[in-house]
Parts: structure tokens; C-alpha cells; sequence
């Protein structure tokens, strides 16, 4: 039996997740491999279309964005050929609630044809933190923090594999509160626009080596540097990559994240995770 997990990752979180899930559904005799959307090797549809043929299983991995998908997730979604029931997996990771995100893509891959029998939400550590009204009281974690979440999510896999493996259903957050508490989070973002986000960005020259990384690592190409200037265009996912990963902290949401002591960045999940990984 084989097994095929699609996943986009903004700062390594998903990432981690979905190697967890690669290395248990492997463990318990499928062979499973996983792709960055982002991955070179899959850029022609006609791949993903191959990989999804030959595989049992297609797992869907993305984190949580105000309860629902990345931007560029749900374009990848919207590029899938019609199948005949295949047995799908969803799973999403968060800092502490998606209401339904999961199922959002549950149902948007039920269009697509698939037979989604588990769709969860996993807690990792958080990755934002902005100057915003609540947003910037959202906790960060510690090293100690992350490793207790780390730990959880661990045992929450397990317990996901074990559903896939044995073909239960497994479907959380269709309940009213949770129904509620996403449209509560995915309505007003809708409506206030995320894309736009990106136009706080901006980089603090002093601190920069101009090594481009930024460029180079956005999902969506939306960064240039032009005249020494760089310049973020509308078409943002918000996935904070670009704001979290710059190995200077020199980009800047707003003026004040300058005080990098109270607007602290996120590095990621440890386990050998860097840039790279995301787009494997
Ligand atoms: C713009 C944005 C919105 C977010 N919204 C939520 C949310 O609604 N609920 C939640 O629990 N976490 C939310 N988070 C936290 C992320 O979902 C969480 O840290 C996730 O694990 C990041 O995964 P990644 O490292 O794979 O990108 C949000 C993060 C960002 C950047
Ligand atoms: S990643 Fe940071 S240091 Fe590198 S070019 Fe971008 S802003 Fe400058
Ligand atoms: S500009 Fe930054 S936040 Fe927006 S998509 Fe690119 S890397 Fe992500």
C-alpha cells in the first residue's frame, strides 16, 4: 500500500508534522512519501495527477490562517483532476483554535472526489505575533515550550495514523461551537483582506546583508529588491516566512517590531528544519 502527503509549510511547523506522519504511516507498513506544493518536482499538475494514481492514500497538510487554508494551498486544491473516491486525510496545524479549518479543505477535496475519512487539527507552537489588537499578546513559546508541544503533537499523530491505518472515520470540528468559532475568525479576515498585510513590511537596512534569502524563499514571488530598495507586492499568503526566517530580524511588520524583545521571532521547530526543507 502507498501512501502520498501534499503539505505547504510557512515557517516549519506543518513540515515537521507532516515527516511525523511519513515516518509512523512507514512504520506501520505503508509506504509513504511526502512533497512540499512548493517542491520543484511537482510543479507540472501532471505529477501531482501521477503520485495521487498511484497512491492509496493522499494525505493534505497546511497550517491554520485565521481558521482557514493559506491562499496558495487553496489554489493547489483547485488544481487537482476529479478522482473516484480516494481515501484522503486532512491535517492542519495551529497555535490553539481552527474551529472547522480542517474541514474546510475536507470539503473542498470532497468536490474534488476524495473520500476524506480523518481531518484534524494539531498544536504546534505559534508563529505569529504582531502589532496588532490581540494578535500582539499571542504567546510565543519557549525552546523548553516548543519541545512540550512537539511532544503532544507526537502523540496526536500516532493516534492519526492509527485512524488511517485502520480506515476509521475521524472528523474534527463539524460540532456547532467549532462551526461557529471558524466563520467567527474566516468571515472579518476575508472581508479586511489578508494580501494586503504585506504592505507593512518593510526592511531595516542597517541590520540586512542583502543575502536575499527573503526573495528567494516567498512562496508566492511576491518580494523584489529593486533600485536597493525591497518591495512586497499584494499577492501575500501571510504564512510570515519572509518576517519569522530572515536570519537578521531585519524585516519589519509595522515600526513596532523593531523591539525585537517584544515582538520575538519564530525560528522554526528545531529537528534540523531550515528554509530548504520547505520546498521539498
Ligand atoms: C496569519 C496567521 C494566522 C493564524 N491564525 C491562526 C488561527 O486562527 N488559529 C490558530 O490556532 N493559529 C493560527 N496561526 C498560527 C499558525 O497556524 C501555527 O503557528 C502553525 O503551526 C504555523 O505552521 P507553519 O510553521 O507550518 O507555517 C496563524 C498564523 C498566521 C501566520
Ligand atoms: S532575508 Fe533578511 S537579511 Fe536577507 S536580504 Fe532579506 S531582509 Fe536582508
Ligand atoms: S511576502 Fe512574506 S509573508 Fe507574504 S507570502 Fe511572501 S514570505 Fe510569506
Amino acid at each position: 500500500m502507498k501512501a502520498v502527503i501534499f503539505y505547504f509549510s510557512g515557517t516549519g511547523n506543518t513540515w515537521w508534522v507532516a515527516n511525523q506522519i511519513e515516518k509512523k504511516l512507514t512504520q506501520s507498513g505503508i509506504e509513504t512519501k511526502k512533497y512540499s506544493i512548493e517542491a520543484e518536482e511537482i510543479s507540472d499538475n501532471k505529477k501531482v495527477q501521477s503520485l495521487i494514481e498511484d497512491a492509496s492514500i493522499v494525505g493534505f497538510g497546511y497550517p491554520i490562517f485565521g481558521s482557514d487554508l493559506p491562499l496558495t494551498y487553496i489554489d493547489f486544491i483547485k488544481s487537482l483532476s476529479k478522482n473516484k473516491g480516494k481515501h484522503a486525510f486532512v491535517f492542519t496545524t495551529m497555535m490553539l483554535f481552527s474551529g472547522d479549518g480542517a474541514l474546510v479543505a475536507a470539503r473542498k477535496l470532497r468536490r474534488k472526489g476524495f473520500r476524506v475519512k480523518q481531518a484534524t487539527n494539531i498544536r504546534m507552537p505559534n508563529n505569529v505575533k504582531l502589532p496588532y489588537p490581540i494578535v500582539r499578546s499571542f504567546p510565543m513559546s519557549s525552546e523548553e515550550g516548543i519541545t512540550k508541544l512537539k511532544e503532544k503533537a507526537a502523540k496526536k499523530v500516532d493516534k492519526l495514523v492509527k485512524k488511517i491505518v485502520e480506515g476509521k472515520r475521524w472528523l474534527q470540528g463539524w460540532d456547532p461551537i467549532n462551526v461557529s468559532g471558524g466563520l467567527s475568525q474566516r468571515v472579518p479576515m476575508k472581508l479586511i483582506g489578508w494580501t494586503r498585510w504585506a504592505r507593512n513590511y518593510f526592511v531595516e537596512k542597517e541590520t540586512c546583508t542583502e543575502c536575499m534569502l527573503c526573495v528567494e524563499y516567498c512562496p508566492t514571488n511576491n518580494i523584489r529588491f529593486e533600485n536597493e530598495e525591497f518591495v512586497w507586492g499584494d499577492d501575500c499568503n501571510i504564512c510570515l516566512r519572509c518576517y519569522n526566517l530572515c536570519p537578521e530580524d531585519a524585516i519589519q511588520f509595522k515600526e513596532g517590531t523593531l523591539n525585537k524583545e517584544k515582538y520575538p521571532r519564530y525560528k522554526g521547530p528545531g529537528n534540523g528544519f531550515n528554509q530548504n526543507k520547505l520546498k521539498e
